[in-house]
């Protein structure tokens, strides 16, 4: 048996007697919580919090930070990260139509390897050997987490104590109570497990679990179920330019800004609501509830100016290399040089994606009205069905059609011969 002392099993994984100062991705919730003690009492090692607020809706930042300091932290950092976040993340994810399955567009996948990245920055800065996290041994996000900290930082190491503490929920609730760390709300019922930024939010666990359970109507704490939504419609109009969005109902807004405001109109009017099964990266399949009102509407608008700008052939190609784009992000390997290479693909093919997009919005359907581009490769005059001449010329459809469809018809020939 190799002594783990000297083989650790993975580059990365801490082993407790060089553990001194610890960097944690601090949240505030249950896990989070119990673990700073918990960190501090295993390990006998210094805390530093960490939050990051990728804007994550009705988070109190200041009570998040004194509830770190409460439980001992010897630092509680606060960052906001949004600007960067959609800049670095969420604008590349747009222009490359980002979906993962059906219906997911990866906000979580795309907020880890930032909310990785600023704990090694913060780790460094603040003289942490480790960085902790609070994802189980069981999804995507220890994945994502992780493989941004070996990739960045080789000399920090990690700790994942969800994964091996082997405490239930039960058991986290008596630590904290033995342990004097303040609960939010009742602790009867087990909760969802929730995570949220601006571009969506994600619910998992209890009745979730059982694949022919419809929704219960108290998972949608974001978008308002369709049936509830108001009777008159709501038309948004998206300026796009080279495939950012810039502009709702004709004024100019931050990127942040913007998806805040077109993600409220669309909570509003019911849209946006995923019900979908899901391949984790780790094997498992599982059931996911999204609800991601912002990133439908400016994905539908995005996906629209798309079709009238590009070509045929560019059509054919892009969504491809859009789906490789997903996998790789929801994958974790954000770090991965083809995302790099396949964005340089994704911002040429967006410079011609400037123009206006009208969705009307509507009991749970976000349906696109009106589009308008000064790239437009669309001529009202030659798509008319009644008028020929200039650069299309009916006479020439005929020929056309023989020589477009000629292998096809010897193809067909051959194969019913009659002496066959
Ligand atoms: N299924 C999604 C993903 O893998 C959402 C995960 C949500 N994460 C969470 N810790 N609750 O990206």
């Amino acid at each position: 048996m190799p002594d783990p002392k000297l083989h650790p099993t993975t580059s990365f994984e801490a082993h407790p007697d060089d553990v001194r100062r610890v960097l944690l991705l601090y949240s505030g919730g249950l896990d989070t919580s119990v673990m700073l003690k918990w960190i501090r009492d295993e390990y006998e090692a210094e805390v530093v919090a960490l939050t990051v607020n990728v804007g994550q809706p009705g988070e109190d930042y200041e009570a998040i930070r004194a509830k770190a300091h409460q439980l001992g932290a010897l630092e509680c950092h606060v960052v906001d990260a949004r600007e960067e976040f959609v800049r670095e993340y969420v604008l590349p994810a747009i222009k490359a139509n980002a979906v993962y399955g059906p219906g997911y567009p990866l906000f979580t996948a795309l907020s880890r390897p930032l909310i990785a990245k600023l704990a090694v920055q913060h780790a460094r800065e603040t003289g942490c050997d480790t960085i902790a996290h609070g994802c189980t041994g069981k999804g995507n996000d220890q994945v994502r987490i992780e493989a941004t900290i070996a990739t960045l930082a080789p000399e920090l190491k990690v700790i994942a104590p969800v994964r091996s503490w082997r405490m239930g929920r039960e058991e986290e609730l008596e630590y904290a109570r033995t342990h004097g760390i303040p609960l939010k709300g009742g602790s009867e019922v087990s909760p969802y497990s929730i995570d949220d930024n601006l571009w969506g939010r994600s619910s998992e666990g209890r009745w979730i679990e059982d694949l022919d359970h419809a929704p219960e109507d108290d998972v949608f704490q974001l978008v308002t179920r369709p049936e509830e939504a108001p009777d008159e419609a709501d038309i948004v109009e998206i300026g796009f330019e080279r495939g950012v969005p810039v502009s709702l109902n004709g004024a100019r807004l931050g990127a942040v800004h913007l998806i805040e405001r077109i993600g409220s109109f669309g909570a509003r009017h019911g849209i946006g609501i995923v019900d979908q099964i899901e391949d984790r990266i780790v094997g498992l399949k599982v059931r996911d509830i999204y609800e991601v009102p912002a990133a439908t509407i400016l994905l539908t608008a995005h996906r629209e100016l798309e079709a009238l700008v590009g070509t045929i052939h560019q059509h054919q190609l892009k969504p491809a290399l859009d789906q490789k784009w997903a996998y790789l992000v929801y994958a974790g390997l954000w770090w991965e040089p083809l995302r790099t290479d396949l964005d340089a693909y994704m911002e040429a093919a967006n410079s011609q994606v400037t123009g206006t997009v009208g969705v009307k919005l509507y009991k749970g359907s976000a349906r696109v009205v009106t589009r308008s581009s000064p790239n437009a490769v669309y001529d009202s005059q030659l798509a008319t069905f009644s008028e020929s001449g200039g650069l299309f010329s009916q006479d020439a459809s005929p020929g056309f059609i023989e020589l477009f469809s000629l292998q096809s018809r010897m193809a067909w020939r051959v194969r019913n011969r009659e002496d066959r």
